[in-house]
């Protein structure tokens, strides 16, 4: 079994795979600064949805280290506050910076508030770690015969506390036999497919290959595709799901062509205050993701440019949302969830 942990805390220090530089490089990052932590979100260097949540976690707990009962309240609100600034799409950040204030709300009297606090931050990745376990064994129960997938962005143990969400069904169902082969959609602009996903995948030994975002339908029209599954980052009461990019074209195509669309998610994942996917908010990200390809400049810096990093796919095209506490088919109603 080939375990990747994105995150770990070791000795009060939060030490991470650096994810710009994969699959080029392995660099591990060490910091016990929130700021630095904040910043390591904002530039995707930890990045998924259950990641960006367990990370700030750490980060928020790491920011009352060696603080004097003093400043705790000051240091701990504007820590909370950087945090929660970083990238607004991803519910689980906004979820375990919610924990994390709990914790603080209830013991910022007590002398040993830092440990509690770690202690959370510790129990909420473990959680996340469980999670991911139980979203794979349910998904488990879509696979009847051996099949191609598809997936889009990166939805594995990269993007979680755990061994990852969409992609741990993957995982486990080609364990199972299940899966003949992966397609992975490049995911444009910054590549987690074609970079992350198939690092993932050539760990696991699945077999697999990458293609650009465009080719998809291609490939659904060859019949060379028999299911579609990813993650999300935020999911409506009413099931409409917030997911990189490129997501809701996907769904789009299933529908036309006939092919299963299934999203996996942690219920954490859920946000009971967005009736439907109008109001979740969408994060813009720096055009320069468009007009440079990495570290070259590819068209004109002042040309005007829209950069969305998440689109909503409707809830009429998923076929069942996969999640930690079972299969979720249409009419979804995650109100009580
Ligand atoms: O911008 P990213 O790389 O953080 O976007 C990640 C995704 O869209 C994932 O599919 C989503 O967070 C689910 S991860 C289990």
């Amino acid at each position: 079994m080939n375990t990747i942990r994105a995150i770990e805390l070791i000795e009060e220090q939060l030490h991470f795979i650096n994810q710009t530089k994969l699959p080029l490089e392995e660099e591990i990052l060490v910091s016990d600064d929130y700021e630095r932590i904040a910043i390591a979100i904002e530039r995707l260097e930890i990045r998924g949805a259950p990641a960006i949540g367990v990370a700030a976690a750490y980060a928020l707990a790491l920011s009352l280290k060696n603080i004097r009962k003093e400043r705790w309240s000051e240091v701990f609100k504007k820590a909370l506050q950087r945090l929660a600034s970083t990238r607004p799409t991803a519910v689980n950040l906004f979820f375990a910076l919610n924990e994390m204030q709990n914790v603080y709300d209830q013991f910022k009297e007590a002398d040993d508030l830092y440990a509690r606090l770690y202690k959370k931050a510790i129990c909420i990745h473990n959680d996340d770690i469980i999670l991911c376990d139980k979203i794979a064994s349910n998904g488990l129960n879509i696979f009847t015969k051996k099949v191609r997938v598809l997936t889009h962005c990166n939805a594995g143990a990269l993007a979680t506390g755990g061994d990852g969400t969409a992609l741990n069904v993957i995982r486990k169902a080609f364990e199972n036999g299940f899966v003949e082969h992966v397609y992975t959609d490049e995911t444009r602009p910054l590549l987690q497919g074609s970079r992350l996903t198939a690092w993932e995948l050539q760990k696991y030994g699945i077999p697999f290959s990458i293609n650009t975002d465009s080719t998809a339908a291609f490939l659904m029209q060859q019949k060379k595709v028999d299911l579609v599954i990813v993650g999300a980052d935020r999911i409506a009461i009413n099931g409409d799901a917030a997911n990189k990019i490129g997501t809701y074209n996907l769904a789009v195509i299933c529908h036309y062509h006939k092919v299963p669309f299934y999203v996996a998610a942690p219920t954490t994942t859920i946000d009971k205050k967005c009736l439907n996917g109008d109001e979740i908010k969408i994060e813009l990200r720096d055009k320069k993701e468009l007009t440079w390809f990495g570290s070259k400049q590819i068209t004109l810096d002042y040309f005007p440019a829209y950069c969305p990093a998440f689109d909503v796919t409707p809830n009429a095209l998923i076929t069942a949302i996969i999640t930690e506490k079972g299969i979720y088919k249409p009419p979804f109603d995650f109100l009580h969830v």
